[in-house]
């Protein structure tokens, strides 16, 4: 664990703590759990865990409503489970990478009890943002439908610009501030190495709360505006600076990640310029359709902006609020649309998106800097579309009326064991139900079975370790539909985006093929990739 720089190139494994796994039986996921996958984890080859909010939460979004950051929610564990938690995941060779939700907290916050108890103009409402007025005070809208203003018995309105329950802090106020450096010093004082910052592009407001005048009714819409009143403010950045100085008295530093959802590669470099963030999502490349000329502008566009920041690139294909690619990849349409999902968005064929994804998967873990896997990502699984409408969970369902069934798709316990039905997570009954057949995907069978997604992931990140390549790409070829990229003198990535094979390049030994069961040499079919090995003569790398 020596390593200080280990955020430059980490694979980062993000836990959806309420679907990865169930330490007691109740049908939702723990912190023991967790522990108890802790060899699960180190055996698939990941450097770090990402584990998604499991503090003290009413849980109306999934747990991005903190009502305590400083307690755990009694269904997860309690403070010292955690502790021993990232004692132990440290043991296992891997860091714990928290999420912290600065921009909201819950309407059960202490800090919002009181602020409800108090009268307007008071110290405790200055730390949200209330507001007068006999209607809403804007136009703004909630991220998930409907407006994005409460009004209380007193008449004064709050801003919650995601479910009523999460309100706005507001970040002007220097006790909120404050606030916020000690809770990073509280988690990092119990050993966490970083933390993702959650909507970290919308802590500050324009002050006059001007109107938007237009709707913005999409989740994550991804948009830059100019001078928008609420996303990506400049002032924001001065906040960031000193997190990275508390950050930065620890020793080793601990670091941070920014899910900032900007669609202009220099408007995300301003979130990792020196002294102040060390990472942020890429989320073009989430976004991006399966297509070379697309994926390849992205790719070279975030190389070229994280260049001269001298950030890593990061890379993601899916989380917890995105639908799954084997999903995605499964449609005539590959592109991920804002705020649809599921049927809406047409016919799925399973085994097609299965094979893109793996190969998508052999580029992302072959592009340099940091990757990051969504559980369940390792498994291919694909996202449960016929989620019983009474057991949807995700609050887009309710606050957009039925329009939008939301991210539960996603978001689905994960298959350990064949045992049918939510039993192969450990319940018979999880808290999201699982789809039938996800027995053929579980852990059990596929760690048994090199062929499958698990076996193909587990291979490309030990070779990804060895191989320890330079950071630098160069494209070897980029025209029509296939993308091969180089790294240093020795390793090549090849993708067929195209609608016929392609044969190997000459002079190469191949090392992995996200077809596993293909012969070695054979011509990479449609939508495959493969790792190879430049030959050099040596008997290193014959
Ligand atoms: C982020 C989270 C998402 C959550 C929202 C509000 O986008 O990833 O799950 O709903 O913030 O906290
Ligand atoms: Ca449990």
């Amino acid at each position: 664990m020596a390593d200080v720089e280990w955020w430059r190139t980490a694979v980062i494994y993000q836990i959806y703590i309420r679907s990865f796994a169930d330490g007691n039986g109740d049908g939702i996921g723990d912190i023991a759990g967790i522990r108890s996958r802790l060899g699960y984890l180190a055996g698939l080859g990941v450097d770090a865990i990402w584990i998604t909010p499991w503090y003290a939460s009413p849980g109306n979004d999934g747990g991005y409503d903190v009502s305590d950051y400083r307690a755990i929610a009694p269904e997860y564990g309690d403070v010292h489970e955690a502790e021993q938690l990232v004692a132990a995941a440290h043991r296992h060779g891997l860091r714990v990478i928290l999420d912290i939700v600065p921009n909201h907290t819950s309407t059960d916050h202490l800090w919002f009890q009181a602020a409800l108890a108090a009268p307007p103009g008071s110290p405790e409402r200055a730390r949200y943002h209330f507001l007068d007025g006999s209607g809403a005070p804007n136009d703004w809208r909630s991220t998930f439908g409907g407006p994005a203003w409460t009004r209380v018995p007193d008449g004064q309105w709050y801003l919650h610009l995601f479910d009523p329950t999460q309100a706005d802090l507001n970040w002007s106020n220097p006790e909120v501030r404050a606030e916020f450096l000690d809770l990073l010093r509280f988690w990092f004082d119990r050993g966490v190495d970083g933390f993702r910052i959650d909507v970290a592009t919308g802590l500050v407001k324009h002050p006059g709360y001007p109107d938007l005048g237009y709707r913005e009714e999409d989740l994550l819409v991804l948009t830059d505006v100019p001078d928008h009143p609420h996303r990506d403010r400049d002032e924001v950045h001065a906040i960031y600076r000193d997190w990275r100085e508390v950050a930065d008295a620890y020793d080793p530093p601990r670091v941070f990640v920014a899910e900032a959802w900007v669609a202009d590669p220099d408007r995300l470099a301003r979130y990792v310029a020196p002294a102040q963030l060390h990472t942020a999502f890429n989320f073009p490349f989430l976004q991006s359709a399966w297509d070379a000329g697309d994926l390849f502008t992205v790719i070279d566009s975030t190389l070229r902006t994280m260049a001269l920041s001298g950030a890593p690139p990061t890379w993601v294909l899916s989380n917890h609020d995105v639908e799954r690619t084997v999903t995605r990849y499964g449609r005539a349409d590959t592109r991920k649309h804002q705020g649809r999902s599921g049927h809406e968005l047409g016919p799925v064929d399973e085994e097609l998106g299965r094979r893109r994804a793996r190969a998508a998967l052999l580029l992302m873990l072959a592009l340099p800097g940091v990757a990051y896997l969504y559980q369940g990502e390792e498994l291919g699984l694909p996202d449960h579309l016929d989620i019983p409408d009474d057991r949807l969970r995700d609050p887009i369902w309710t606050r957009s009326g039925g329009r939008r069934r939301g991210r539960d798709g996603c978001r689905v316990p994960l298959p350990w064991t064949p045992a049918p039905d939510g039993a192969g997570f450990g319940s018979a009954d999880p808290w999201l139900p699982q789809p039938s057949g996800w027995g053929r995907l579980s852990v059990a069978r596929q760690v048994a079975d090199p062929d499958s997604t698990y076996g193909l992931v587990a291979r490309a990140l030990r070779i990804r370790r060895e191989l320890d390549v330079p950071q630098e790409l160069e494209w070897v070829d980029r025209a029509g539909s296939v993308l091969r990229l180089r790294r240093g003198p020795y390793f090549e990535c090849v993708v067929n985006l195209g609608a016929t094979e392609v044969p190997l390049p000459a002079d190469t030994v191949t090392l992995l093929r996200s077809d596993t069961h293909a012969e070695e040499r054979a011509p990479l079919g449609p939508d495959t990739a493969a790792w190879l090995r430049v030959r050099d003569g040596t008997a290193e790398w014959t």
